[in-house]
């Protein structure tokens, strides 16, 4: 393609691209995600009521019925997307489960984000699974938006929490507002940049411009205190700079309460100002430009049965550049074929719409009856791919104990169709022997039983398996994976795509392998193709 081809930014398609913000919210449980999804959505018109994203009512179970797992124990299984609007701008809220059991989809739809928001509860500070989740955001240099929440309870110095920021996560942490109180004191907050004031109970108007402002709506103590912690603040804290934080090295920080609707508009704001737009990304092509006229589109998710009255296959696309339309054709680059887009959808928190047209950054669901697999590259004729949804060696191992084994045809079509929506993990031993399942955590064969069960009518148990490790194995000389392979015929598997993996007993065993075997690399992520 020439230059002149490529949209130039004046181009309607360059601006509607230039209006995405594709997001998702990286946190701790119990940091306040599901409430501040709430408010962001309400704020963009999405929903009217809060309390839908968590609700139990009908609505909700239409959405994950087969999950009942989901209900029963209070968790989110399911990654989604939610679309909105605020101001000019089009938000894509990529949704990730709470449970670290599911990390791996979590991880998988960080690869279609652009930014993050990370929640931190104003008392507890960095907790474990925010740092895990940072340090994935890192891998890719994700701009990341800090968002401290709770800060209408008990919490910790404002001063402490930028430190931990800076000291455990290697992240310059800037401000943009500043907390006024604290706990039950927390009467608002102070725009560093503009001095602007917003009071917890007054709406979304401004309370007044500068310190003096306050004078009068705080008690004099207050006033003296945010005084000084201000001087501090300024004194002390790295300017914001767009350049760094786009960079995925400095981190702006808003203080507000999710539950009192507080602070959330100031998030939005950040991420209108200040969040990158879609970016081009690499292929095995070209680079591929998020503005040009070509549409090209990647698989990050499939998901069965989200409706249990269609008991469809979505495959979550998101668009790295072009425009989609609906109706179109479009080329899935691993088997070559063509593919009509006749009912591209997209999600407005319970609620799907077809989509007639989408841009680069936005997220669709193709219904689909398992064309579709995680990593897939969609494009509009051109034969490229993305790399980088990538798969996770699972932590777990187990043999499936089918009650009845006359269904074993049918266990092995359901396996295959579970790992090609990425529920499981399926390795097959090349000596022939009975199919492994691999999960990253225990709840994850939970849902697969429960799945068996309800989808393919397979009663199942897992039974320990004489192999606790997983690794990928591959040699820059192919003979000597050649040899590799055939030296260890008994403990090799296949994985999904035919790629091959050592099973081991032992971490011991496996280090054993690897010292033996010095030109196979053996690896614990592997990109889908
Ligand atoms: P999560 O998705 O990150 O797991 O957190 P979630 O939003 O479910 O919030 C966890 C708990 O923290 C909830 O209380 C929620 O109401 C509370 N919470 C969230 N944001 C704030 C905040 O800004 N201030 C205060 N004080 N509380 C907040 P819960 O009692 O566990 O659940 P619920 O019964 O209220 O739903």
């Amino acid at each position: 393609m020439t230059d002149a081809a490529l949209a130039t930014p004046e181009t309607p398609l360059a601006r509607e691209v230039k209006r995405r913000r594709t997001f998702a919210i990286i946190s701790h449980p119990d940091a306040g995600k599901t409430t501040l999804t709430e408010k962001l959505l309400m704020f963009g018109g999405a929903i009217q009521l809060a309390g839908q994203v968590k609700a139990k009512g009908e609505r909700r179970r239409t959405r994950s019925d087969w999950m009942a797992i989901e209900r029963d124990r209070g968790i989110s299984v399911v990654t989604s997307v939610m679309t909105f609007e605020y101001r000019d701008c089009v938000f894509n809220l990529l949704d990730t489960p709470g449970h670290e059991d599911f990390s791996e989809d979590t991880y998988r739809t960080l690869t279609a984000v652009d930014s993050a928001v990370m929640v931190i509860d104003a008392a507890k500070g960095i907790e474990a699974r925010t740092r895990k989740l940072f340090e994935v955001c890192r891998l890719r240099d994700i701009p990341i938006v800090t968002f401290i929440n709770k800060m209408d309870r008990e919490s910790r110095d404002p001063f402490e929490i930028l430190d931990e920021i800076e000291t455990t996560l290697a992240l310059d942490a800037t401000p943009l507002t500043w907390p006024i109180g604290r706990g039950r004191d927390f009467a608002g907050t102070f725009e560093l940049g503009s001095g602007r004031i917003r009071l917890v109970d007054g709406g979304d108007e401004a309370a007044g411009v500068g310190l003096e402002a306050l004078g009068g709506l705080v008690s004099e103590h207050r006033l003296a205190e945010v005084t000084e912690e201000l001087e501090l603040a300024q004194g002390a804290l790295k300017p914001f700079e767009l350049a760094s934080f786009r960079e995925g090295h400095l981190t702006p920080v808003l203080f507000g309460s999710a539950l009192r609707n507080f602070g959330v508009r100031d998030l939005l704001d950040a991420l209108a100002d200040l969040a990158p737009s879609p970016q081009g990304l690499d292929s095995d092509k070209r680079p591929v430009a998020a503005e040009e006229p070509r549409m090209t589109a990647f698989v990050f998710k499939v998901q069965a049965n989200m409706d249990p009255n269609h008991r469809d296959r979505i495959a979550f696309v998101r668009l790295c550049s072009g425009k989609l339309t609906r109706g179109m054709k479009a080329l899935q680059t691993r088997t070559s074929k063509t593919i009509g887009l006749h009912a591209p959808q997209f999600f407005f928190a319970q609620d799907r719409q077809l989509a007639e047209e989408a841009f680069a950054g936005d997220v669709v669901g193709i219904p689909n009856h398992g064309l579709l697999r995680i990593g897939d590259t969609l494009t509009d004729g051109e034969n490229l791919s993305f790399l980088g949804v990538p798969s996770f060696a699972p932590e777990i191992l187990r043999r499936v104990r089918l009650e009845d084994a006359m269904k074993a045809k049918k266990l092995k079509q359901a396996l295959q169709e579970m790992a090609e929506e990425g529920v499981v993990q399926v390795f097959r031993p090349v000596d022939g022997s009975p199919a492994l399942v691999g999960v990253v955590g225990p709840l994850q064969l939970d849902v697969m039983e429960g799945r068996l069960k309800a989808e393919y009518g397979l009663e199942v148990g897992f039974e320990q398996s004489q192999y606790s490790l997983a690794r990928w194995v591959s040699a820059e000389n192919k003979l000597d994976l050649a040899e590799f392979l055939n030296a260890n015929r008994a403990s090799t598997a296949e994985d999904l795509d035919g790629d091959p993996v050592l099973l081991t007993g032992s971490a011991f065993q496996m280090s054993r392998a690897q010292e033996r075997w010095s030109k196979v690399k053996f690896t614990d992520v592997k990109d889908v193709r």
